[in-house]
């Protein structure tokens, strides 16, 4: 086996998660596996990534189910044996506050969003605790602590950046590093996914958007998020845990 760390990311097949392995391939570094459910992402990250698809372990899985996350532990197990990183990213949006949002918007958020971290993670603990370096990014959102948009994303972005310090007061004595990066808007494919934007409204709102940020414009995943995650992913930050990353382009000042 070669020197390179091992890194799954999950929801690698869209948006900040396909950034990311975009980015941790071109850094040579890095083994990497990812975890989706679906076969359209999954058709569409293959062809953008051409020939480089062949260095990527496409895994089929829900993180938020206990039986899927198994047989993710078994096929990274068989395969590598051991994890160095793992990108929590897969997360959905449904738009609503309290009035209108419907118990099962509610539920998917916070099964997806929160429970899908605790779950996988909790699984993938033994592979983890083999690896060398060990670091975990859990990918929130500003919104864990800015109200607005959908009040089961928000609740479940304040649970994740509390699991993120929980997690890292805990796995500290193994050598594993636990952060969070927080980013305000990027543009992926979260909210037409939802079925809240076309994606003619989503690209007219994310223009709109961008006075209101100090840098003029909302985030490129691979170009904004992934090398912040790439260097928490890294032995640059081995004293570095705990620790809450906004990545926001000025939004929250
Ligand atoms: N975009 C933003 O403005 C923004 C801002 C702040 C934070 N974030 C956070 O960034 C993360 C990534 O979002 P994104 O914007 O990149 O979204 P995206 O483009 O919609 O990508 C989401 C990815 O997650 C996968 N996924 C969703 N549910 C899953 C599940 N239950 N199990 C396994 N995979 C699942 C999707 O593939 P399948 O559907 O095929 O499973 C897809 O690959 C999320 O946690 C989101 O909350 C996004």
């Amino acid at each position: 086996m070669n020197n390179k760390k091992v890194v799954l990311v999950t929801g690698g097949t869209s948006g900040i998660g396909f950034g990311t392995i975009e980015y941790l391939l071109e850094q040579e570094k890095y083994e990497v596996i990812s975890v989706s459910r679906g076969d359209k992402n999954l058709s569409l990250a293959k062809e953008k990534l051409g020939d480089n698809a062949n260095k990527v372990l496409f895994l089929h899985g829900d993180i938020s189910k206990e039986e899927d996350c198994n047989k993710i532990y078994d096929e990274i197990d068989s395969k590598y044996g051991k994890l160095d990183g793992l990108v929590n990213s897969a997360g959905i949006i449904k738009l609503g506050g309290i009035e209108k949002q419907t118990l099962e918007e509610w539920n998917n958020s916070i099964n997806i969003n929160l429970t899908g971290i605790f779950l996988l993670t909790k699984t993938l603990l033994p592979l983890l605790k083999k690896g060398t370096n060990t670091s975990i990014v859990n990918i929130s959102s500003m919104s864990s602590k800015k109200a607005g948009g959908s009040i089961a994303y928000c609740a479940s972005k304040a649970g994740v950046d509390m699991l993120t310090k929980y997690m890292a007061q805990e796995l500290g004595k193994y050598n594993i590093r636990v952060n969070s990066v927080n980013p305000a808007a990027v543009y992926t494919n979260i909210y037409v996914s939802s079925g809240d934007y076309t994606q003619e409204g989503y690209d007219k709102w994310s223009e709109e958007k961008a006075p209101l940020y100090p840098l003029g414009r909302i985030g490129d995943a691979k170009k904004d998020l992934a090398p912040t995650i790439e260097f928490l992913l890294s032995d640059k930050t081995l004293w570095t845990t705990g620790a809450i990353y906004l990545v926001d382009g000025g939004k929250s000042i």
